[in-house]
């Protein structure tokens, strides 16, 4: 730790719009969490983004009288000394990049999803190497840190940081749990603090396998409200298409939100494809609101979190990321969902695995709450997104054109190989600036 026992924290992507909830987030834990230096690091192009929100971090934090340093910097060499925990919030290719993850699918017929389709699979490829630059960067100046991982796809990432780095103290984040927790307590008309949900799958795969109200078990009532159509749990940035009541009661578990790309596949792709030519697709619309989001933070008077930011798909990722801190740092022992190595709490999921699952947060790490097996409705699929994220990660680390084509046809979101072989051409092409691994032949090959 830092002097004093406070705590250094380092923020890779801190040009963020999303920057805002994160300095809530610790202000308001300040006392147990005493975050006295906040490093926000980002590239020359997120410079003029940095400073704006880096000022408006520091009017949050004078208003709310917290001893926290804010510093912004372009090195991250520089800023990454010493940290206690190292957040990653960062885009390569920015929401440009994205907008090509879901246009050029789309153009095929195919859902580009920037997480778990055609368009994960590219955002993968394109971050994959650059966090395990981070993670070399942490072995030379805070090995001792733990690193947060929030950048999508969060559970292929995670994944690419146990198999393919030495790192051991990382975990994947994600607002998806969160999420469902608030919308089950909406759903009950109730405080989201009763509630408890045994989570368990993978990054935006995850399903609430038992769901409780005061400790008694409530999935079933749960159930219910959603079939009926009373109430009905998704995220900004998915479309709310409602699900058939038979196949949901007969799954008798909660999916998660992302689970309509793959349950629903013919009813997304026609709503995405809709909204695309009306308005835009996600990534689209997300830069509309992040220009008004930076022109309302570049205001010299405001001191707090706009309510628009609430508008992101990210809502409530600030308080999932603070309170994971606050309890490695606090050795809290409580459960909350993250993604960490499986380590036999899913059967038929390997052991040296990232799962995503409620887990007890100790200073150690979490320790994943073992469910022995997912229902077997659910294991293939769970398997399927599985090996995808495994062959992606390969991919994003060896360049290899075949394992990238092999990740894109067992996709499940991928029609057929043919398809997948004209997408991926198509985008490998479209995001060459970031994809170095795939075009830059080593000296030794002819
Ligand atoms: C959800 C996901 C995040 C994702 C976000 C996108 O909350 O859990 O992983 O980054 O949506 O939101 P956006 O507003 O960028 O579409």
């Amino acid at each position: 730790m830092t002097e004093n026992n406070s705590v250094k924290i380092v923020t890779i992507g801190g040009g963020s719009s999303y920057t805002p909830e994160l300095i809530e987030g610790f202000i308001k834990r300040y006392d147990s969490l005493p975050v006295r230096e906040l490093w926000l690091v980002d590239i020359p192009e997120g410079e003029e983004k940095l400073n704006i929100v880096g000022a408006l971090a520091k009017r949050m934090v004078k208003e709310a009288g917290v001893p926290m340093e804010i510093h912004l910097t372009l090195n991250r060499q520089e800023a990454l000394i010493d940290a206690d925990f190292v957040t990653t919030q960062f885009r390569v290719g920015l929401l440009q990049a994205r907008a090509k993850d879901e246009r050029i699918p789309l153009k095929h017929g195919v859902i580009g999803q920037e997480t778990n389709g055609p368009g994960g699979l590219f955002k993968g490829l394109r971050t994959i190497p650059v966090i395990l630059d981070i993670v070399k960067d942490m072995e030379t100046h805070c090995p001792d840190a733990w690193l947060i991982n929030f950048t999508n796809p969060a559970g292929m990432v995670t994944e690419a940081i146990f198999r393919h780095s030495n790192w051991k103290k990382v975990v994947g984040l994600c607002n998806v749990p969160v999420g469902m927790k608030m919308g089950i307590a909406k759903a009950l008309d109730v405080e989201p603090e009763r509630v408890e949900v045994d989570f368990a799958g993978l990054n935006h795969m995850i399903y609430g396998l038992n769901i409780y109200l005061d400790g008694k078990s409530v999935t079933e009532t749960v159930i219910e409200k959603i079939t009926s159509g009373d109430s009905s749990i998704t995220m900004q940035n998915i479309s709310d298409l409602g699900w058939e009541p038979g196949f949901l009661k007969a799954l008798n578990i909660l999916p998660c939100p992302y689970h309509r790309y793959y349950y629903k596949t013919d009813e997304m792709l026609a709503e995405e494809t809709k909204e695309a030519s009306e308005k835009g697709t996600r990534a689209e619309v997300v830069q509309k609101l992040e220009t008004e989001l930076f022109e309302l933070y570049k205001d010299v008077n405001l001191s707090k979190k706009p309510e628009q930011l609430e508008q992101r798909g990210g809502a409530y990722y600030s308080d999932a990321a603070c309170n994971l801190i606050d309890s490695i740092y606090n050795d809290r022992g409580d459960v909350q969902p993250v993604n960490t190595l499986n380590k036999g709490a899913i059967g038929s999921i390997s052991d040296d695995s990232a799962v995503e699952i409620s887990s007890i947060i100790t200073k150690n790490g979490p320790k994943p709450i073992a469910i022995g097996d997912l229902p077997v409705s659910v294991r293939g699929l769970v398997q399927q997104i599985k090996s995808f994220e495994r062959v992606a990660a390969e991919a994003a680390v060896s360049g290899d054109y075949d394992k990238a084509l092999l990740a894109m046809t067992i996709n499940p979101l991928v029609p057929s190989d043919t398809v997948a072989k004209v997408i991926l051409d198509e985008m490998l092409e479209a995001h060459k600036e970031h994809l170095p691994q795939f075009f830059t032949k080593s000296a030794a090959e002819p």
